[in-house]
């Protein structure tokens, strides 16, 4: 059931079917989540179950402000805390050493937790009223309200599509940054790149001093994190990255045979061929990730077989895109 949050009464709605330790579709500014309270085992594998999630990769725990990290981790570096300072509430995760009792189900047994604080404003009252409640829910854990691999929902009804009318789906509109957020592992001594997202590794350095390592400049730190598999966001029709003249030339050569593809590029394309679905891609990183999931869905649901992509950008802003992009066409 969707519920508008614009809805008087709404959000504390939303926020007593967590403390019941049901499931609920949240919004946030990145993508939307299903949320459960994180210290509620039961309730949060309830996630994995709905999710076909393996129930060791750790979900991401979201609180309504910076105070509520202590109930949850042991200790928060220096540069993490300027992290903190300089991007919550918003599309920044930040992975600390985890308090031993805190959230066990919700980190998949890791000895650290993910910790994220919103800034989309449903997502926010809902956190606080969750705070307000008789028995608290400090921590609400949320992957993205997808099943397991596929794309991440960006609207509500994104979200009822994939599981169904029987979830609470609490609809906070569509989401403005459109790719789940940056994490940074602060477990390390330095900042490492775990995924890329709005917050970018310049946006990274000047916040804190340190230029972020990538995970892989980290041989031996593997820690799991669905988001990075290879494999992952995947739409059902196969995604191909090429440059704009390759995508013309294969366009060329089916002439009007071609059928069953999309093409989602920058450059202006031309076909014969009336069934080919185009599409532009925004010249803008920050607009081309606010739509990326929702035009994958729809080429879905124009049931094209193909789904031919321009390369973005290699430019640093463009990172969080290409990469879901990159994992999309490794399904
Ligand atoms: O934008 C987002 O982060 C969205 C919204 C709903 O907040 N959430 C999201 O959750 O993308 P999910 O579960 O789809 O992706 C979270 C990623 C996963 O790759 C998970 O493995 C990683 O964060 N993660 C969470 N806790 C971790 C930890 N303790 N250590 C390493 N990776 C962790
Ligand atoms: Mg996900």
């Amino acid at each position: 059931m969707i519920l508008d949050a614009s809805q008087p009464g709404s959000v504390k709605t939303a926020a007593e079917a967590l403390a019941r330790g049901d499931l609920l579709g949240m919004p946030t500014e990145t993508v939307y989540g299903l949320a459960a309270d994180a210290d509620n085992d039961a309730a949060v594998a309830q996630i994995f179950a709905a999710k076909g999630r393996p129930t060791n990769h750790p979900l991401i725990v979201h609180v309504a402000d910076a105070d509520t990290i202590r109930r949850y981790a042991k200790e928060v570096p220096l540069f993490a805390q300027q992290l903190i300072d300089a991007f919550w509430p918003g599309p920044l995760t930040v992975i600390l050493p985890r308090l031993p009792d805190a959230a066990k189900a919700s980190t998949g047994g890791q000895d650290s937790v993910g910790l994220r604080c919103p800034s989309h404003p449903v997502a926010h009252a809902l956190l606080l009223a969750c705070q307000k409640l008789e028995s608290p829910v400090w921590g609400v854990a949320a992957p993205s309200a997808n099943k397991f691999g596929r794309v991440s929902p960006t609207t509500a009804q994104h979200v009822a599509s994939e599981f169904g009318d029987a979830l609470l789906v609490l609809d906070g509109g569509a989401c403005e940054v459109g790719i789940e957020s940056t994490i940074v592992d602060c477990t390390r001594g330095v900042p490492v790149l775990l995924r890329p997202g709005a917050i970018t590794r310049d946006d990274i350095e000047r916040a804190c001093g340190i230029r972020p390592l990538s995970k892989e400049e980290m041989p031996e730190h593997t820690p799991r994190a669905s988001g990075t598999l290879l494999a992952h966001y995947a739409p059902s029709a196969n995604v191909r990255l090429m440059n704009a003249k390759q995508i013309q030339t294969a366009l060329e050569i089916m002439g009007k045979d071609a059928a069953n593809i999309a093409i989602y590029s920058r450059a202006r394309m031309l076909t014969p061929a009336k069934s080919v679905v185009l599409r532009r891609m925004p010249d803008d990183a920050h607009e081309a990730s606010r739509e990326l999931f929702a035009a994958l869905r729809d080429f879905d649901a124009a049931k094209v077989k193909l789904i031919w992509v321009e390369s973005p950008p290699e430019s640093e802003d463009w990172e969080g895109v290409r990469d879901r992009l990159q994992r999309a066409a490794a399904a």
